[in-house]
């Protein structure tokens, strides 16, 4: 067989992108899978986001992760947006179709959903979940499970305009049943619910001993309480929820997944999630 030393190149784009640690997983996963493909994390400042999702077109690689400022501006660079990240209104995932088109997907709410059913053992069919916070990783996960079929979702949020705009759109285009509730004060969880999602940026490093205020005095035993801070992923909040005896699942889970799903989206073969959860942990130091 003749040498084939050519690798197959996808990455992330984002500003700042020094600190995200998607490429090492993702490094490791090919490694593990003996793929001979690289995964660069690429400064992109946002006035030349479109040379390079041109530059993803002439070096023809195989796709790209979106971060910070890049979610929602790549999509009028992109050939379609999949229907679930146009719902989302964001693309986190670009993959290329086999006729070289370049299509928007959205990774994260279907990692977060991933993570809590294979972990947290949630059916989130017919389920009563609740969900902190109304920014884009909150839509992303409100989205996917409405489009998963729960019977409730409650959007608690600090500002009403941006809880109410995410709730309003998202029930008429989906048919779902989402509520808002302003958040004020501490906020008690209904004794109904049966998952309970920290989607706020609370607890994130540096502010790593503050966490959402919340009373699980309510809380039904099957709770699944959650988190999206990943940085640390032992946060204050998955504490105290521990402390009262609940099952809880961290933010290592969602962006783990999200990985997974966008490894198979990319190389199309299933990658070894362990294997991504220890390259990740290493990176993070956690
Ligand atoms: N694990 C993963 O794979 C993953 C993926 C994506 C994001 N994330 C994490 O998700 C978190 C949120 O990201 P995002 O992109 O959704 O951010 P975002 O769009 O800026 O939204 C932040 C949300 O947090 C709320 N918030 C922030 N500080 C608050 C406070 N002191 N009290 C009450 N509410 C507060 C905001 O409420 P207001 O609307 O009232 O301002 C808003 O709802 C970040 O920690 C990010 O790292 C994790």
């Amino acid at each position: 067989m003749p040498a084939n030393f050519k690798a197959e190149l996808v990455g992330c784009f984002g500003q700042p992108v020094a600190e995200n640690p998607t490429g090492v997983m993702q490094e490791a996963a090919f490694a593990a899978a003996a793929l001979n493909w690289r995964y660069l994390t690429i400064e992109v400042a946002p006035d030349k986001l479109r040379d390079a999702v041109q530059a993803v077109r002439a070096f023809g690689m195989r796709g790209i992760n979106l971060t910070i400022p890049h979610k929602v501006a790549v999509m009028k660079h992109l050939d379609a947006v999949a229907p679930d990240a146009a719902l989302i209104g964001a693309v986190n995932t670009v993959r290329v179709d086999p006729d070289g088109r370049l299509i928007g997907e959205n990774t994260d709410g279907k990692g977060f959903l991933r993570g809590a059913t294979t972990i947290g053992g949630l059916n989130p069919k017919d389920c009563f979940a609740v969900v902190l916070g109304a920014g884009g990783a909150a839509r992303a996960i409100v989205a996917e499970l409405a489009l998963a079929g729960a019977a409730k979702i409650l959007v608690v949020n600090r500002s009403v305009e941006r809880g109410q705009n995410l709730v309003s759109d998202l029930a008429a285009k989906t048919g779902a049943r989402i509520e808002f509730e302003p958040w004020r004060g501490t906020f008690a969880v209904p004794g109904a619910a049966d998952l309970l999602v920290n989607a706020t940026s609370i607890g994130l490093f540096p502010d790593v001993t503050s966490m959402p205020p919340v009373d699980f005095s309510g809380a039904g035993t099957w709770l699944l309480v959650s988190d999206v801070v990943f940085n640390p992923p032992e946060t204050p909040f998955l504490a105290a929820a521990s402390r009262k005896g609940l099952r809880t699942l961290d933010g290592l889970s969602m962006l783990v997944f999200q990985g997974v799903i966008g490894f198979k989206l990319w190389t199309g073969v299933d990658p070894d999630e362990s294997v991504m959860r220890q390259a990740l942990r290493r990176a993070l130091g956690v």
